[in-house]
């Protein structure tokens, strides 16, 4: 099939590139001059597992191609996607300008069928919204040419988008037409050979399920976050009730874990979304404002445990920080509980010296000119010095680091982590003083070890 997909970010990237390693023809558009010219040099203008060789193979065969001319994007596929980005407007709600620029332009340039697939996160009906926007590009030209509008988000994980794009759990589809399901039936069949996968239902429906499926999350989190404070104050550890509940086949092992909070390109927003789409037709989402204030809350957690420990004035301190991008495997910086941290940190007097596996490019570009802030070239390079270690990103190669190592390296071997990732009593015997996230620290992890050495 003959495929073009508006909008060349993180998921029109996998998703042109994805489809092209299936047999398709693939033109990727962007209005990005300088992401275009990169991805023609074979640079990628972002970091996701597996996702060069893929690129690189199908530009090699001639099946991927990239343009920032719409006009020639709208006239090479049958099958237009809209992957632009749904950035939250003032208000919290999505705003739709970039949809809807790329639909206007489909309506502008097309001279036969199109059917045109929105795969970018949006509000309840705005599948109308994109038929008017083409319906007016036609109407002004004076023409009338065949086309439908049908919803198919997105459901892939940065750092496992690649694999998530291949071996989807499910594919929505919003559609009300039977020519655009066939046609959404054989794109997506070679990703569906063991079982089919393809969850047809009508276009709002399919819109809403996207923002239901990251509000879910979301929800997941900031539950376990305040759990994690609670647990804290109760002398209880956040991770045996992770356990103990996660063992329910009802709740499940997944997004169960404490943290320093979500951030991202897409749970802050999208929740943010929602609530303002259930505010706009009077049924407010009252769980969903309580996600939102647990996960500003706990964003702040870090900086709060670490003015406990050195005091409101941090003057003359200087931090190491581990993890700069929202989750491990990528390089996004967008709502990164990182910056929180870090502009707290800033905002006191204290210096702090970052380190993150992948994402260090993109953290110079957002920090650009930001004084008292610097970064190392490996995960000790930060730590010379330093009046303590804070954690922000699960990266795997920070789960098992040098520990006597870090000791010598650090000014005041004492670690904040944002993430869990140490045992206690391990790291009291290593001789850390260490803040995790509702866990049983050092005294209290000792005691009840001795009471069960004593049992
Ligand atoms: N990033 C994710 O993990 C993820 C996952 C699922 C769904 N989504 C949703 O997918 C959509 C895209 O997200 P993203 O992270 O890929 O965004 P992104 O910001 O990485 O990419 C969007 C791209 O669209 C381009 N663009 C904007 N207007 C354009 C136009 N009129 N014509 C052509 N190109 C245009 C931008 O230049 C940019 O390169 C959003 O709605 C997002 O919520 C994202």
């Amino acid at each position: 099939m003959k495929l073009t997909v508006v909008g060349t970010g993180y998921v029109g990237l996998v998703t042109g590139a994805c489809f092209a390693e299936m047999g398709n023809d693939v033109l990727c558009v962007d209005v990005d001059e300088a992401k275009i010219k990169g991805l023609r040099r074979g640079e990628l203008p972002i970091f996701e597992p597996g996702l060069k060789e893929i690129v690189a193979r199908n530009v090699a065969a001639e099946r991927l191609h990239f343009s920032t001319d719409i006009k020639e994007g709208v006239r090479f596929g049958t099958i237009q996607f809209i992957a632009v980005g749904t950035p939250p407007d003032e208000d919290g709600s999505a705003d739709m300008r970039h949809v809807l620029a790329a639909a206007r332009s489909i309506g502008q340039h097309m001279t036969d069928y199109k059917l045109v697939v929105n795969k970018s996160t949006v509000p309840v009906g705005t599948a109308d919204a994109v038929r008017e926007a083409i319906a007016q590009g036609q109407a002004a030209r004076g023409v009338k040419v065949p086309y439908c509008v049908v919803s198919n988000p997105e459901f892939l994980k940065e750092g496992a988008a690649v694999e998530d794009f291949m071996r989807p759990d499910r594919i929505i589809v919003g559609a009300d037409d039977e020519r655009a399901v066939h046609l959404m039936q054989a794109l997506y069949a070679p990703f569906q050979r063991n079982r089919d996968k393809l969850l047809i239902m009508d276009v709002r429906s399919a819109e809403l399920t996207k923002y239901a499926a990251n509000a879910m999350l979301a929800t997941r989190i900031s539950f376990m976050n305040e759990l994690a404070l609670l647990a804290e104050k109760l002398g209880a550890d956040v991770d045996e009730v992770r356990r103990g509940i996660g063992s329910d086949p009802r709740i499940s092992h997944h997004f169960l874990y404490a943290g320093c909070g979500y951030g991202g390109s897409c749970f802050p927003k999208d929740v943010k979304a929602l609530l303002h789409s259930a505010e706009g037709v009077g049924e407010p989402l009252h769980v969903l404002h309580a996600v939102e204030r647990a996960n500003e809350r706990q964003k702040q957690v870090l900086v709060d445990r670490i003015v406990e420990r050195f005091g409101e004035n941090l003057h003359g301190r200087r931090f190491a920080l581990w993890g700069l991008a929202f989750k491990p495997d990528t390089d996004d910086l967008r709502e990164a509980p990182s910056r929180v941290v870090i502009g707290k940190l800033l905002e006191r007097g204290a210096s702090v010296t970052a380190y993150d596996p992948a994402a260090m490019a993109e953290a110079r570009r957002v920090f650009d000119g930001i004084e008292r802030l610097d970064f190392a070239s490996s995960a000790n390079g930060a730590l010379e010095g330093a009046d303590a270690l804070i954690i922000v990103t699960e990266w795997k190669a920070f789960r098992s680091p040098d520990f006597e190592r870090m000791h010598a390296l650090l000014r005041q071997p004492v670690i904040f982590d944002g993430r869990n990732l140490f045992d206690p009593l391990r790291m009291s015997e290593a001789g850390f003083e260490y803040v995790p996230i509702g866990r049983r620290t050092a005294p209290a992890v000792a005691a009840a070890d001795l009471t069960r050495r004593a049992a």
